[in-house]
């Protein structure tokens, strides 16, 4: 006879070390006025697709829920928001593909973006309980998705004519390198953009965080930030602060070893790094299992205690290794910040050769998000 193992839990709530990003809630909200505060004249597309930028949808948009609408990427991402019971206005910035998103649009009340003629079709051929609401994308510029500039007036056309649309038709497009001040592609698409604003009229939206910030001229009734709620500068070689952005992500671990190492030991995978005399090398409980970027090279700032230490050695999967020579007290269980307040993402970005959105998107489901600042 086979006997079965019975696995009974712990009692009580067992509190196991485990990396952790801490979302001030408030300080999104903070975000969110540095943007109306920025661009008062129009109304605000909260950007919270991918997971809010990694940090959690649905807490982001009760956060952000003075938002005038969001904006996601995804169909999946607006549904799962209206069966939420988020009742505020929501915009698919990449548009529907296939007509079961159609009659989602349709039946959730979700806006969006047409993209191009396979949209456009798929929109004329449908028979949808309810119209939905549209805004046409134009490619000014970004050659990514919307319709040439020479295409936008016929669709424009074929979308007031169109019985599944809710009149009027709204306007789009999207700017490729307004994180550059000094690039004149910004203005290359704004004039391909002026015209079509001036024929075809009705509510426009330009401006990401970057232009939000940095391009007044392209702000008109809807700007689309995103990165800017997360406490992250949009723009090139600058961090938050410098806009009065608050960080709303902070990842943080802990030191779960400490090694006295001598001279010319060395350190973690392949053993890239030699202590250049004895000292202590911590050891932290984050890795790229974590999200932590693995490219992140030896220097790469950490605060263990609240003061910088330089990152040695390679990122492996659940640690990395630092040098604690100007923490010679630091120990075992001794908090260490990745990321976030004191630390500004964009320098771990920066160092890692990658942008904050990506780091921000990529912290894993294997750490504890805990909320702070809400109510
Ligand atoms: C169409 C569109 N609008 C707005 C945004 C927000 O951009 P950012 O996070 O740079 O503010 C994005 C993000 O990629 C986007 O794709």
């Amino acid at each position: 006879m086979c006997m079965a193992t019975m696995v009974t839990e712990p009692a009580g709530e067992l509190q196991f070390l485990r990396p952790e990003a801490l979302i001030d809630l408030a300080a999104a909200r903070h975000n969110l006025n540095c943007a109306r505060t920025a661009a008062p004249c129009s109304r605000v597309i909260a950007v919270i697709k991918s997971n809010a930028y990694g940090h959690g949808m649905l807490r982001i948009a009760q956060a952000l829920d003075e938002a005038d609408a969001f904006g996601l990427s995804r169909m999946e991402e607006a549904v799962r928001l209206r069966q939420a019971g988020f009742e505020q206005r929501l915009i698919v910035l990449e548009g529907f593909f296939g007509s079961d998103e159609l009659e989602a649009a349709s039946h959730y009340q979700v806006e969006l973006a047409v993209n191009g003629w396979e949209q456009l079709l798929l929109l004329e051929k449908s028979q949808l309980q309810q119209q939905v609401t549209c805004w046409l994308k134009v490619d000014t510029g970004m050659h990514r998705l919307g319709f040439p500039p020479a295409e936008a007036a016929r669709a424009h056309r074929s979308l007031e004519n169109c019985i599944s649309v809710r009149p009027p038709i709204r306007l789009m497009t999207h700017l490729a390198n307004a994180d550059d001040l000094q690039d004149s592609a910004t203005d290359c698409q704004m004039q391909l953009f002026l015209p079509l604003i001036s024929q075809l009229g009705g509510e426009i939206s330009i401006a990401n965080s970057a232009a939000l910030l940095g391009w007044p001229q392209t702000h008109y009734d809807w700007v689309r930030p995103g990165i800017m709620l997360y406490g992250a500068s949009p723009l090139l070689g600058g961090t938050g602060e410098k806009h009065e952005l608050k960080p709303v992500m902070t990842l943080s671990s802990r030191l779960i070893a400490v090694n006295q190492c001598q001279s010319g030991d060395r350190v973690g995978y392949g053993g890239g790094w030699r202590c250049p005399e004895p000292m202590p090398v911590g050891v932290v409980a984050i890795g790229y299992g974590d999200g932590y970027p693995r490219h992140a090279p030896s220097g790469t700032p950490l605060l263990v205690n609240g003061s910088r230490v330089p990152l040695i050695g390679r990122v492996s999967m659940d640690m990395v290794t630092v040098d604690l020579r100007s923490q010679p007290q630091a120990k075992v269980g001794d908090p260490v910040i990745l990321w976030g307040r004191g630390l500004p993402v964009e320098v771990i970005a920066q160092a890692a050769g990658t942008i904050s959105y990506e780091l921000l998107c990529s912290v894993s489901q294997r750490v504890r998000f805990i909320e702070e600042g809400f109510g």
